[in-house]
């Protein structure tokens, strides 16, 4: 009996995600959860003939029961980015919604695992994280930020280089999830020859990947960004965090998360080729076992030019995470 919960569901990204985790056996209730439509979208998924029962839940007022017990709950909730806007312009407006989400999760499921896709995903993660802590309810291995779009864009781009299919190329990603936070480290993909790419090729698909997301925002020419294939990369995150902890099967995927849940083990490795030990949050090779993070793993041998990019990374990762951080610690009225 596996209760989903999906934060924003009527919206671009949560109607596909909503779609994509409707197929899922492992899956027993799906509850959609937003401000409006989340009934139309309800009834429509509802009659798919999959193992789950949809429920639609819409408004405030309806917030507890959708989210009330969940085991995992899915935010996508919030507005995209216009061309021209960083992921960091979307700050004020969605780190408001994400708070009332978080503050419903801390109250009415508290031991959900939470999966957090809106953005920028760099301090929407410690804003969750902040209210949970306010709570007494934080367990820093049931948090995370969800970076998946960018592992698939790499294996997406890479295999196309080399005319590959692009799910035997894997390319983990870490750092965060917006612009130069973005640290592809291409010379650890699999299945392809890295020796074969020049430095310039390189460097553009690095600037690619990390900016790929502006591409379609641009392509969309104003009417939002990436939502088919984010939700395809939020369901794909979901499932194999819900596989990990309900099913019992070891699961191993990047995700942006607080460092704090493996302090002794792959913490201690990022804290010493990032020479900084205050960076809290970070997107890292993750082992999802029965309580979430299992296992922090450690990030590998990186190329010299990997190592300039995460130096290049650390200062706008740390700032984004004090935003994110003190628009929790900051509000009295939490
Ligand atoms: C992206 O990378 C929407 O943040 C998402 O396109």
């Amino acid at each position: 009996m596996v209760k989903v919960t999906v934060c924003g569901a009527s919206g671009g990204i949560g109607q596909p995600l909503s779609l994509l985790l409707k197929q899922s056996n492992l899956i027993s209730q799906l509850a959609l959860y937003d401000i409006v439509n989340t009934h139309g979208v309800a009834a429509d998924l509802s009659h798919i003939d999959t193992h789950s029962k949809v429920t639609g839940h819409v408004g405030p007022k309806e917030l507890e029961e959708a989210i009330k017990g969940a085991d995992v709950v899915v935010i996508p909730a919030g507005i995209p980015r216009k061309p021209g806007m960083s992921r960091d312009d979307l700050f004020k407006i969605n780190a408001n919604i994400v708070r009332e989400l978080a503050v419903a999760a801390a109250n009415y499921a508290p031991h959900a695992l939470m999966c957090i896709i809106s953005n920028p995903v760099n301090s929407m993660v410690p804003v969750v994280s902040e209210v949970f802590k306010k709570y007494n309810v934080y367990d820093p291995r049931r948090i995370f930020g969800v970076t998946t779009l960018d592992l698939v864009r790499s294996s997406t781009f890479l295999a196309e280089l080399f005319n590959k299919d692009p799910r035997q190329v894997n390319v983990p990603v870490i750092g965060g999830h917006s612009g130069v936070t973005i640290i592809p480290l291409l010379s650890q993909a699999t299945n392809v020859s890295f020796g074969d790419l020049s430095e310039e090729q390189v460097q553009q698909l690095t600037k690619r990947i990390q900016f790929a997301g502006d591409e379609v925002v641009k392509a969309k020419n104003g009417s939002g960004s990436a939502t088919l294939s984010m939700a395809y990369a939020g369901a794909r995150f979901t499932l194999n965090v819900i596989e990990a902890v309900f099913g019992g099967v070891s699961r191993t995927e990047c995700a942006y998360v607080n460092l704090q849940a493996d302090p002794n083990g792959g913490a201690q490795n990022v804290w010493r080729i990032a020479g900084d030990k205050e960076i809290d949050y970070f997107s890292v090779p993750v082992e999802f076992g029965k309580n979430g993070i299992q296992r922090i793993l450690p990030i590998g041998k990186i190329s010299k030019y990997e190592y300039k990019l995460l130096k290049e990374a650390v200062a706008e990762l740390k700032s984004n995470i004090v935003k994110g951080t003190s628009f929790i610690t900051d509000d009295s009225k939490l």
